[in-house]
């Protein structure tokens, strides 16, 4: 009989209440198998108790998502699911075909990027707990997720996965999803750690980075998920780092991440992303998943035997080549991630595609969706006055939450825009037109979106068509931007240009000059370059937004929503206005990639050169406006050691009610080292009626106005002039305040 995961969990639960039912007096239950005890006792009477093969076996895959516990202690097995923007279906034990459930569907929140535009972190609690439920109700123990790799270039095929170009946001955004996730009883992995900012020879390439810029922008998000989310597990990344694969590195997983932040949880690699049995044992990797085999023919019994942490360690700790003390340091980490997980019995039930889920979704895309432009205001579109609208482009009709890679998703619905907007229309006419043809598949993984998007006519009759009834609309809704097919949005390629796929900027080039009405609507995960943007007066970024995808973007489209989101990352003009591409420090072919842009990210590139991007970092208008006050400091100067206060009245200065996200950047005027103009250093979303104000404040901490001495090996702060900048934007700053270090 092969042993399905649930039969598996229904014995272990019988070995626990065997032994407990023999020993009735709860005094007399071994140590680990008491709740009452501490943790760390739990562990260590449980270790105390394994013999060197069961320590071996916990410490990798036993199918492509699981991995064995102790079936003769009771300690259960570990179940993993993708992650992060739903639960992943079911796959077969040896393949990522599916397994053929009718009961793993979910719902899709919205990616991490349309997240992380919210700029709210209560939207991240809420995110972490539906998701958090769904993973549970799946009986996962670890969901693969979330992801806060920095987003370098607008080409990383991942982008969409993570949370944008800022550190300071990421950190923020991402340790409520953790701590809600985690409420649950199922850990996060927080991925992929560290410098998987490309997907471009993945496997192959070495991230060439500085100490400061590791220090300064690439690694406070992971650290924040660890001190401040509490993360259980952490996924070591593909790529290399000082010549060694993330997944047993020195560097980042000994020295930095167990060492220096003192994580006590597992460090999972990517699937696949373990080279060698010795780096393996000593560079701080704990479980081994996905290593390339087929499961069936490669070991001594099965092909996980033949793993770098199976059979090949097990020899190395017989003939004394290992230590059991790092054996034991690692099983110790996988026991610790099961206790506060599978072996947890006062966990909640959890539930799948709830009212609230479906809700939360929608709240959360509601919040996320960006209006990047609204001249002429020609949105809202008013729904109440008879009329004609016409929906133009592909993505108004094509499922996104399949494909992309591993955050594909089997969901229970998906709203599609062009569904969405014919629900919220009330008195208006919705006709629709193709537009363009972009990628008509709809598959992954043998999930099928079952949508026919097969297209005959030419890209020149298409635009004719959509040009001849766009002509008389009331207002036009072009609905495109990238798509998750491989190069555009997606995991293990990159795009190859900034430009929209597909003869779109001729299809909008064309609209635009025939109805001045018109609203350009961008899906994608990320930045793309808008050479039309002058000819369309209104232009709305969607992101991936899951299950209520097309409920979310009606919402804002008729204004039942005020939109609120805001660009967690810079829209450049053109490729060369971003760091890396500016340098040439991107390359698709080189195995050693050299981060020359350094610290200078996104926003600090852009202003560093003074170019004007398309559309700014933390960029994002509302139907009403805002009007700041001054900014005022609770006190002049401080030690070193001192806190202070900036505080700045935003008044909702027009005639709806709306949210605004006030953003306080800091800068250092008198610097011994060349620092980026101004960094984000506080956000806060507040909601204000017509003609409301609040009083927003934000502490100052010295830790906010740091850097990274290289030559110390720690953050420095030094002493003079800093100025707080205030305002909607990175290149909307309202208010201005200096005060003094001394
Ligand atoms: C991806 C991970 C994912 C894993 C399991 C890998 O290819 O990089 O993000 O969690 O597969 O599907």
């Amino acid at each position: 009989m092969k042993l399905t995961y649930k039969s598996l969990a229904w014995l272990s639960l019988a070995a626990v209440l065997a032994l407990s039912c023999a020993q009735t007096k709860t005094s007399d239950k071994p140590v680990y198998l008491d709740e009452n005890q501490p943790i760390e006792a739990r562990v260590e009477d449980a270790l105390s108790r394994m013999t060197l093969e069961e320590k071996v076996k916990i410490l990798h895959a036993q199918s492509k998502f699981s991995s064995a516990g102790v079936p003769r202690l009771g300690i259960p097995e570990l179940w993993t699911t993708d992650g992060p923007h739903g639960i992943r279906p079911e796959v077969l034990w040896d393949e990522w075909r599916q397994a053929g459930w009718t009961n793993d569907s979910c719902v899709a929140f919205p990616a991490l990027t349309a997240l992380a535009a919210t700029w709210n972190e209560d939207m991240s609690a809420l995110y972490g707990k539906s998701i958090g439920e769904e993973a549970r109700f799946r009986e996962k123990d670890v969901l693969l997720g979330p992801g806060v790799n920095i987003y370098r270039t607008p080409l990383n095929g991942r982008n969409f996965e993570y949370m944008g170009e800022d550190p300071y946001l990421a950190s923020k955004m991402v340790v409520p999803y953790i701590q809600e996730v985690q409420k649950n009883g199922v850990a996060v992995c927080v991925k992929h750690y560290a410098l998987n900012n490309q997907e471009t020879l993945r496997h192959q390439y070495d991230a060439v980075v500085d100490d400061r810029t590791l220090y300064e922008i690439y690694l406070p998000a992971f650290k924040a998920a660890v001190h401040e989310g509490g993360a259980w597990s952490i996924m070591g990344s593909y790529n290399l780092y000082k010549g060694q694969h993330v997944c047993h590195n020195q560097y980042l997983l000994n020295d930095i991440l167990k060492n220096d932040w003192g994580f006590d949880g597992a460090v999972i690699s990517d699937w696949g992303g373990c080279h060698d049995t010795d780096q393996a044992i000593t560079n701080g990797l704990d479980l081994e998943f996905g290593t390339w085999t087929d499961g069936l023919t490669m070991g001594a019994t099965n092909g996980y035997d033949s793993y770098h942490l199976a059979d090949a360690y097990l020899e190395r700790l017989r003939d004394g080549r290992a230590s059991e003390e790092v054996l034991n340091d690692k099983a110790r980490r996988v026991l610790r991630l099961i206790f506060r997980t599978a072996m947890r019995t006062d966990k909640p039930f959890g539930s799948l595609c709830s009212p609230e889920h479906y809700d939360a979704a929608r709240q959360i895309a509601d919040e996320g969706i960006v209006l990047l432009k609204n001249e002429a205001s020609v949105l809202p579109l008013d729904a109440t006055k008879p009329g004609r609208i016409l929906v133009v482009g592909e993505n108004a009709l094509k499922m996104m939450t399949v494909g992309g890679g591993s955050s594909s998703l089997k969901v229970q619905k998906e709203i599609i825009p062009l569904d969405g907007i014919r629900a919220a229309a009330g008195k208006l006419q919705v006709d629709f037109e193709r537009g363009y043809v972009g990628d008509v598949s709809g598959a992954y993984n043998g999930v099928v979106t079952g949508q026919d998007l097969s297209e005959s006519r030419t890209a020149d009759q298409l635009i004719a068509d959509a040009c001849a009834k766009a002509k008389d609309a009331d207002a036009v809704i072009f609905i495109g931007g990238l798509n998750k097919a491989r190069f555009q949005d997606c995991e293990d390629s990159d795009r190859f240009g900034l430009e929209l796929p597909y003869n779109q900027d001729a299809v909008i080039e064309a609209l635009a000059q025939i109805n001045p009405n018109l609203a350009v609507v961008i899906i994608s995960g990320n930045a793309v370059a808008m050479p039309w943007v002058d000819k369309v007066n209104s232009i709305v970024e969607a992101w991936y937004c899951g299950s209520q995808a097309g409920t979310a973007l009606a919402d804002v489209i008729f204004g039942k929503v005020n939109p609120s989101g805001k660009l967690p990352m810079t829209f450049p003009v053109r490729l060369e206005d971003n760091g890396a591409h500016a340098l040439n420090a991107y390359d698709r072919k080189a195995t050693s990639v050299e981060y020359k842009e350094g610290i200078f990210v996104g926003y600090r590139w852009a202003q560093k050169k003074d170019v004007k991007p398309l559309f700014a970092f933390g960029h994002g208008l509302s139907y009403t406006t805002f009007s700041y006050g001054e900014a005022s400091v609770s006190k002049a100067s401080i030690p070193a050691n001192g806190t202070l206060t900036v505080s700045v009245d935003v008044t909702n200065a027009g005639e709806r009610e709306g949210k605004e996200v006030v953003q306080l950047y800091i800068g250092d005027d008198e610097a011994s080292v060349e620092r980026p103009v101004m960094e984000l250093k506080g956000f806060r979303k507040i909601a204000l009626k017509p003609g409301e104000t609040r009083k927003v404040s934000f502490t100052i901490e010295p830790d906010m106005l740091k850097f990274y001495d290289v030559n110390a090996a720690d953050w420095a702060l030094e002493k003079g002039t800093f100025t707080a900048y205030v305002g909607a934007a990175s290149d909307d700053i309202r208010t201005q305040v200096s005060f003094e270090v001394k």
